[in-house]
């Protein structure tokens, strides 16, 4: 049987510099990167989605924030996507909200976003976290272990279409006990009422 280009750049990963995406850790020097490709990906109205109220002043899980790379033949390296996890809280237990997740606009159908989930969802398990919610297209999500809430279950800040409300378990059955309010986890940074950040 031949396999599919995708395939084999899935079978290569990591072998063969300059052809194969690899994933690894962010690192604060990819910072500035990982920022303009969710410009790219998610344009300026990422700011007034509901996830985002959830992230504002609070820092992604460093553990959880992984990047798709590529080694080109000179030794550099190209950022591909980048995936990152918020902590939330959920009925007072703080859980996993999934996102923002991007990929280069032309490197796409590579299977590099779900690598990076794959990484992200593996590494969420070792934790002690219940469950990852995320709001986003259903036909993709479940790719990679994700289902629909029933409606009403749990409950954004603002306005979410109930139907792309979607959760996952990393503990057995604990999607099916998760209801509540979504809410902010901690707050590492101050922020101001139109949320820019004080200072
Ligand atoms: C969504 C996104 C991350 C997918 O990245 P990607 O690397 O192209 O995805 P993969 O290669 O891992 O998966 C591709 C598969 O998913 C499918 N797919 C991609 N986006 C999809 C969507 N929104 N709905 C349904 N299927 C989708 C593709 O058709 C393809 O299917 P196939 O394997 O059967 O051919 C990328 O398109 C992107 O960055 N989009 C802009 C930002 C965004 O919308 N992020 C998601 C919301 S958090």
């Amino acid at each position: 049987m031949n396999a599919s280009p995708k395939e084999l750049a899935k079978a290569s990963a990591g072998k063969e510099p300059g052809t194969a995406w690899q994933v690894r850790l962010e690192t604060p020097a990819d910072e500035a990167q990982v920022e303009a490709l969710n410009a790219e990906g998610f344009g300026p109205g990422r700011f007034a989605k509901s996830a985002y109220r959830l992230r504002e002043g609070v820092a992604p899980v460093a553990a959880l924030s992984f990047v798709a790379v590529e080694k080109m033949p000179d030794g550099s390296e190209v950022l591909r996507g980048s995936v990152r996890f918020w902590p939330i809280r959920v009925a007072g237990h703080e859980e996993l909200l999934l996102g923002p997740l991007a990929v280069q606009s032309d490197q796409r159908g590579r299977g590099i976003g779900i690598g990076l989930m794959q990484a992200g969802i593996a590494a969420a398990g070792q934790g002690s976290w219940r469950a990852i919610l995320l709001v986003g297209d259903e036909p993709y999500y479940t790719k990679v272990g994700f289902s629909r809430l029933p409606p009403g279950r749990v409950k954004f800040p603002g306005p979410v279409d109930q139907n792309r409300i979607l959760g996952l378990s990393l503990k057995a059955g604990e999607l099916l006990t998760l209801s509540g309010e979504v809410r902010r986890a901690q707050i590492d940074e101050p922020v101001c009422a139109n949320g820019a950040g004080v200072g």
